[in-house]
């Protein structure tokens, strides 16, 4: 019973098949391989349009380096306070930007709100002791497990473009929230305004895989140096682009991040049957946040199964845990099985 998170998980076998085929022979190094140059035609014909693609083996290194692209040090780079960019990467963004800011509002259930964005843009004095607002960043599936519709980026964008901010995407969980929105990877990005891209694939088979896709011709100028400057330029670049090659192919990815949907939506349906279990967030991915007794939760973790107790801050007032309960995460991921999820829903309904 694996909840604990997604990359918990090793890599796809289609994924490794093509570390595989790519591993034999030699390739010129960093990046100038011909398995990347296959790779890049996979991601112009996914986006439906030419786009920059600029692949690195961690999360945090696409996010850091889309934010440095976007923020100068001077400025600040806008997201929700749930956001990884600001809470999980051990201050990368600030660090790969030479000293930008990261600033969080407050949303709903994990989203950067219009409203909210506009009201703090607008509000900021203008002299040079503030630093301007240069960027904003939404993650997709967000922290919360909710996956933006593109009419609501489109909405953010329409802000963004208002007082000339960049607009990065974290998706770190991309494949899950595309499949739950059942719209095109151009309608979940550009086409709703997003400048540029992080698009993970780790969490979803790949073995440390990640793609930078960009947008906007002028977010690309430096990324090579800044890439290289990083230390994530991989020098045996073909056993990086070739986790894309197994990951893309044949819409692997869409299959992986449709069956974590699917054990999300089953352990969501178990869960919720359950006297004294509620789920305060939609389920929208792979994501699960039930609020349950605390006895539920210790019988659960006693029958071994791997979780973590969640922090509550963006659940509604009215759906916050009482005091004898508590709020978790479940991560579903490629390679959960019905059973697993069948024994957890079946040890929370005894405890209960
Ligand atoms: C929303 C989000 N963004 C980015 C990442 C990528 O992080 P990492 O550097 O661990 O690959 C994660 C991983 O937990 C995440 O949950």
């Amino acid at each position: 019973m694996h909840f604990g998170s997604d990359n918990i998980v090793g890599a796809s076998q289609p994924v490794l098949d093509a570390i595989l085929a790519a591993n034999s022979g030699a390739e010129p190094s960093y990046g100038a391989d011909s398995v990347k140059k296959r790779v890049d035609k996979m991601f112009c014909d996914l986006f439906e349009r030419d786009v920059q693609v600029f692949l690195v083996a961690t999360g945090t290194g696409a996010n850091a380096l889309c934010v440095s692209a976007m923020t100068p040090p001077w400025g600040m780079c806008i997201s929700n306070e749930e956001s990884h960019i600001n809470g999980e990467e051990t201050g990368a963004p600030e660090l790969y930007t030479g000293g930008a800011k990261l600033m969080t509002l407050k949303g709903d259930k994990g989203r950067l709100l219009p409203d909210v964005l506009d009201a703090y843009v607008r509000n900021l004095s203008p002299g040079f002791y503030q630093m301007p607002a240069k960027s904003i960043s939404v993650s997709q599936l967000n922290e919360c497990g909710i996956a933006y519709t593109p009419d609501e980026i489109a909405a953010l964008s329409d802000v963004a473009k208002k007082y000339r901010l960049w607009m990065h995407m974290d998706g770190a969980r991309f494949a899950n929230a595309l499949v739950h929105r059942k719209v095109t990877p151009a309608e979940m990005t550009w086409k709703s305004g997003v400048d540029i891209l992080s698009f993970g694939a780790t969490k979803n088979g790949a073995l440390a895989a990640e793609a930078i896709v960009v947008f906007r011709p002028e977010l690309a100028e430096a990324m090579e140096y800044r890439r290289k400057r990083a230390g994530q330029t991989i020098s045996k670049g073909r056993l990086l682009s070739s986790q894309f090659i197994g990951y893309l192919e044949n819409d692997h990815w869409l299959s992986n991040a449709r069956h974590a949907n699917a054990m999300a939506a089953e352990l969501k349906a178990g869960l919720e049957k359950i006297p004294g279990i509620r789920l305060p967030w939609e389920v929208e991915g792979n994501e699960v946040f039930p609020v349950m007794p605390r006895k539920v939760f210790k019988a659960l973790k006693d029958a071994g199964a791997v979780f973590y107790e969640w922090p509550t801050r963006s659940v509604a007032a009215a759906d916050k845990p009482g005091a004898d309960e508590t709020m978790a995460r479940l991560v579903t991921s490629f390679q959960t099985t019905a059973d697993e999820v069948a024994q957890f829903v079946d040890v929370a309904a005894k405890a209960a």
